[in-house]
């Protein structure tokens, strides 16, 4: 039971659409510019730094919040699985928010919002897997999807020798966030592929 409510809790805190609801402040409809995706990368290309800078910390920390609101509720079990829950959820609202006819973003500022709670060394790593991508290519999408390839690979090293079936566990929910985040992904890949995918550019 503490996997469902945990994904509840993480699903409607990743709803709050923050940079819809920015772009709404500042009259702008953020989901028909740029690449129409409400996440940290369109609203620096639409509206510029200070408001993606705004977008990136609301997106992780609902993330945050969520699963230290699960974990204060599930004391007694594994951490590192009712953080997995509540921030797929997270991710999934993010993606598929039922406030906004479930056209949400793509996922990767709640991920590393997720992967700040769940285990800051994952964040670490896998930020600066996205940083040096980013830092070569100038191209977010390419580097959000090492990141995100990243998570199992991090959960199999460091939690590989827990109890039970929690690594397993914990690995999979991992593979869950690459296949969630290579599926909202899908036109970026392609044009990757074609090698038409832009590099980011920021309005000021
Ligand atoms: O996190 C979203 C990013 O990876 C790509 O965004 O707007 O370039 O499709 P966008």
């Amino acid at each position: 039971m503490y996997r469902l409510i945990s994904f509840v809790i993480g699903y409607l805190f990743g709803g709050i659409q923050s940079a819809i609801l920015y772009g709404k402040l500042k009259g702008i409809n953020i989901t028909e510019q740029g690449s129409g995706n409400p996440g940290t990368t369109n609203a620096i290309r639409v509206m510029g730094k200070k408001a993606g800078a705004i977008v990136l910390i609301a997106d992780v920390f609902k993330a945050v919040v969520a699963i230290c609101l699960a974990r204060m509720l599930f004391q007694n079990e594994p951490s590192i699985l009712v953080g997995l829950y509540s921030g797929i959820g997270a991710i999934i609202g993010h993606n598929y928010p039922v406030f906004f006819k479930f056209k949400g973003g793509k996922g990767i500022a709640t991920t590393a919002g997720t992967l700040i709670a769940v285990d800051y060394r994952l964040f670490l790593i896998s930020a600066a897997i996205f940083l040096i991508c980013f830092g070569i290519t100038r191209i977010v999408s390419l580097s959000s999807l090492l990141l995100s390839a990243a998570v199992p690979i991090l959960l199999i090293l460091f939690y590989c020798g827990e109890q039970g079936n929690v690594g397993i566990e914990a690995m999979l929910l991992g593979f869950v966030i690459t296949a969630l985040a290579f599926y909202r992904h899908k036109a970026n890949i392609r044009r990757l592929i074609d090698g038409t995918e832009a590099k980011l550019t920021s309005k000021k």
